[in-house]
């Protein structure tokens, strides 16, 4: 059971001459720690946050992955090039001619970068409201117990802390590519592929992945030639198939040319990047590039933590070992984010945050994983909850699709921007939904209906029977309801 707030009073700890006691430690200001410290704060326990993360200049920088070289400096990267993209080919449909169209890749960073710095001031901020006391340093586990645990904050201000409860969020960092290091240069990570200073003529990418397809889009817009070289035989393998279908022959207009099947055999770096690899016939290829990102996925970042010496169990992949409260196998200390298994998406990673801290509270805390959304930043986004056809077709459930077509959407058309639908999959003897796939405008946005008609335990038939304002995308949705009953109204 967990321990309530009345367990928890710091008056325990200082009547033992412990030092700094804290009701909860976090570890890691990512999207995960930082959630978690501002929320367990305002459950009135005394909370403490130490994240190593820090400017080129040595300043403190919160907000991990996510904040620093993640979800928002690639947002902002996207939105920029898409600005450019949209100025270079899309407003003379519209009238708007432009003549003498040049970028600025120092301009785009800078803005970047100010974007960054907002969002790490703002978690600061959020930090002293909520009175979480943040430490900058590394935290490592020095000893104690279930109750006391001794955590130490390495860096510039050493300082040593006693915790009752402890939360482990020290998220993940990128997978190298076995003999192709990262040297910063050339061959690239994810905080790499965000800080080119000038467009690469020659741009490859190992990995047709989030990260692969969103970075590719970004340089593409810009004019790099992108070709992003895939493992597996099929392209964007976790989405629904008619989506990844039509992803592929976008992402194919749009000159991204993609290789799925491959087997990437060496890499040598010199004044070019050589990629030797074999085609999904078996054939030898290689591929010359000036700059290679290599977007393979992440593992769990637990160095530094000392896990080992206070017997944290971490699991065959690396990840710490959790139970569905996010309980690790040591009594009062947690683990959410990255860090842990299931998605590594920053919302999860906050929801985890929230749950855990409630818990500890003695609270009710709730994570279902069954509509976590995914969303893929891409032109167009890619947006999904739940499951795919081909998953609910496997366990053998009887099931109805709707499709609607962005192309007849009025919104679309008016924004010039009608690729793509939007699919519902249904249970088909309750009409539950049970899984919605987007490609299209505004993905990003239009799957929180379809996450909070889920959540409610909704049919399509309840999608379709709300009023959607008109003329507006969400339409789309209300119509590919309609589609599974067979009964659009537009199409
Ligand atoms: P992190 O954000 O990785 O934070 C962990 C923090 O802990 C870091 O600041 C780290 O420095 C610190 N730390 C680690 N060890 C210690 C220690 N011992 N002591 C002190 N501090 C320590 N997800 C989305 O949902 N949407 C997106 O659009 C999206 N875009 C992404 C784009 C890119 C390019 C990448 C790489 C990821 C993206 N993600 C996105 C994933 C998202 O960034 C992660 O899922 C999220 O950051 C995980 O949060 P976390 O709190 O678990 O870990
Ligand atoms: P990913 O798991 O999305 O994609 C990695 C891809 O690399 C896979 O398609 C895999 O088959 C392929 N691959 C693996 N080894 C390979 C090899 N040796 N050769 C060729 N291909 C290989 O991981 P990615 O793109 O690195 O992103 C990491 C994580 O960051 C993702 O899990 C995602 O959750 C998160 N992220 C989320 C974003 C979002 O929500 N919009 C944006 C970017 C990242």
């Amino acid at each position: 059971m967990n321990a309530s707030l009345h367990d928890i009073t710091p008056h325990s700890f200082t009547e033992l001459q412990m030092p700094n006691p804290f009701d909860v430690v976090v570890i890691g200001a990512g999207p995960g720690g930082y959630i978690a410290a501002i929320r367990a704060a305002q459950l009135g326990m005394k909370v403490a946050c130490i994240d190593e993360w820090q400017t080129p200049e040595g300043k403190p920088a919160p907000g991990g992955t996510c904040t620093n070289v993640g979800c928002i400096p690639s947002k902002a990267l996207l939105q920029s090039s898409e600005n450019y993209d949209h100025a270079a080919h899309a407003f003379a449909e519209h009238g708007i001619k432009v003549s003498g169209l040049t970028m600025d890749v120092a301009q785009m960073l800078k803005r970047k970068d100010k974007v960054v710095k907002q969002n790490n001031e703002g978690i600061l901020y959020l930090f002293k409201k909520n009175k979480v006391t943040f430490f900058h340093g590394r935290g490592t586990f020095a000893g104690g117990a279930a109750g006391a645990w001794q955590i130490k904050v390495g860096g510039k201000n050493e300082e040593n802390l006693t915790a009752k409860h402890v939360i482990v969020a020290t998220g993940s960092t990128p997978r190298a590519l076995p003999g192709a290091a990262f040297d910063k240069q050339r061959i690239l990570d994810n905080a790499g592929a965000l800080a080119m200073t000038e467009v690469p003529k020659r741009l490859g990418v190992i990995g047709a992945g989030v990260i692969g397809l969103e970075m590719g889009s970004v340089w593409r817009r810009l004019g790099a030639n992108v070709t992003i070289l895939e493992a597996l035989p099929a392209f964007l393998g976790a989405a629904d198939e008619s989506v990844a279908k039509e992803a592929q022959k976008t992402f194919q207009k749009q000159k991204l040319a993609i290789h799925t099947g491959v087997k990437v055999e060496a890499v040598k770096c010199a004044e070019a990047v050589t990629v030797s690899y074999s085609d999904s016939a078996g054939k030898a290829q290689t591929l010359v590039v000036d700059k290679l990102i290599v977007s393979i996925g992440r593992v769990p970042h637990t160095a530094g933590l000392n896990a080992q010496a206070v017997g944290l169990k971490l699991d065959e992949r690396g990840f710490v070992a959790v139970d569905e409260h996010c309980k690790t196998n040591l009594g009062n200390v947690w683990a959410v984010g990255d860090v842990v298994r299931g998605p590594m998406l920053a919302h999860k990673a906050e929801e985890e945050g929230v749950a855990v801290a409630q818990r500890i509270a003695g609270k009710y805390g709730h994570v279902d994983f069954n509509t976590v959304p995914w969303v893929i930043y891409t032109a167009p986004e890619i947006a999904w909850v739940g499951k795919t056809e081909q998953q609910v077709k496997a366990e053998g459930v009887e099931y109805r699709c709707g499709s609607f077509p962005f192309m007849a959407n009025g919104r679309a058309r008016a924004l010039g921007d009608t690729t793509g639908f939007v699919k519902i999959v249904a249970d088909k003897r309750t009409d539950r939904i049970l899984g919605v796939h987007i490609i299209g405008p505004m993905a990003s946005e239009l799957i929180a209906e379809a996450v909070v008609a889920m959540e409610f335990g909704a049919s399509s038939e309840d999608i379709a029977m709300i009023c959607h304002a008109h003329p507006s995308l969400s339409e789309a949705m209300k119509e590919a309801a309609l589609a599974v009953d067979d009964r659009t109204l537009n199409l």
